[in-house]
């Protein structure tokens, strides 16, 4: 399997992606925000932070005495975070871009350590989250949300079959799928925290876009853009219409994501 080019592929989609948060806002941002449950003044690490959706409404909520350090490797995903920030108001986010598996943080600093679809992408899963986990503050939390089984079902499968038949050897990388079975993750995440309790839940999102139109963008807002992108111009116009085409005449407006949300609390000093 081809190794998974994520600077590539969100430098290329930040657009789009920004574009599914602003859409959806159920789907991923307020599960998120209600296991993130923030306080006035919350110290708050995000990784990665792509578009900035969660932690821009998040410093909302802790207000002025809050700060946040949000990171993420493509400067476009977090150029469109600034802008984000900025329309809100909000002025006490540090947005750096940076790997996440060479980014250092302080020990104990963070009252929420959050990443939302983004551990998968850590070359060393484990390592990752032991550093999140060493971040969180006695009596904080790690809060992460992974992607379950299902991602964007049925047009994902009929997606990726017809690019296969349109791209000699498509090289075809899913790295969410190494978090998305629920034992693996809890215990993981019992030897990373030393045995605290895992609150995990798994739930099916239901997203409605709609139109063919609705159901192409989406599919272009995420990780599979770049395949299309390796196309000729013409079997890239190709693909939409028979996307398209096939969205219409099963008429399916609607795509299944499920997600895994976790949250471990720290016990107080
Ligand atoms: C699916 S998005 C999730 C963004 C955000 N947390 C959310 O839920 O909307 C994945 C993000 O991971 C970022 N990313 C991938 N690999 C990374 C790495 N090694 N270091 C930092 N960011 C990375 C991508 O640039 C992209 O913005």
């Amino acid at each position: 399997m081809a190794e998974f080019d994520s600077h590539g592929t969100f430098q290329k989609a930040a657009d789009e992606y920004a574009k599914i948060q602003d859409a959806f806002p159920d789907v991923i941002r307020d599960p998120l925000l209600a296991d993130m449950a923030v306080k006035e003044g919350d110290r708050i690490l995000d990784l990665p932070c792509g578009t900035g959706d969660s932690i821009v409404k998040a410093m909302e909520l802790a207000g002025p005495t809050g700060h946040a350090l949000a990171i993420d490797l493509s400067p476009s995903m977090i150029e469109e975070a600034k802008e984000k920030a900025e329309a809100a108001g909000v002025k006490n986010i540090q947005f750096v871009v940076e790997d996440m598996d060479k980014a250092q943080f302080d020990v104990a600093a963070y009252d929420i350590v959050v990443s939302a679809n983004g551990p998968f992408f850590a070359s060393d899963l484990k390592a990752f989250l032991a550093k999140m986990w060493d971040a969180v503050k006695p009596g904080g939390k790690l809060v992460l949300m992974t992607l379950g089984r299902n991602f964007l079902t049925p047009i994902s499968g009929v997606f990726l079959d017809l690019a296969q038949s349109k791209t000699e050897d498509l090289q075809i990388s899913i790295p969410w799928r190494i978090t998305e079975d629920i034992l693996f993750l809890r215990t993981l995440l019992e030897e990373v925290t030393h045995g605290q309790r895992v609150k995990l839940t798994h739930r099916d999102a239901v997203m409605d876009y709609k139109t063919a139109d609705g159901g192409w963008n989406l599919l272009m807002g995420t990780a599979f853009r770049n395949y299309t992108l390796e196309m000729s111009p013409e079997n890239q116009a190709e693909i939409e219409a028979e996307m398209k085409e096939w969205m219409q005449a099963n008429r399916q407006f609607t795509a299944t994501c499920s997600f895994n949300n976790i949250t471990v609390t720290k016990d107080a000093a």
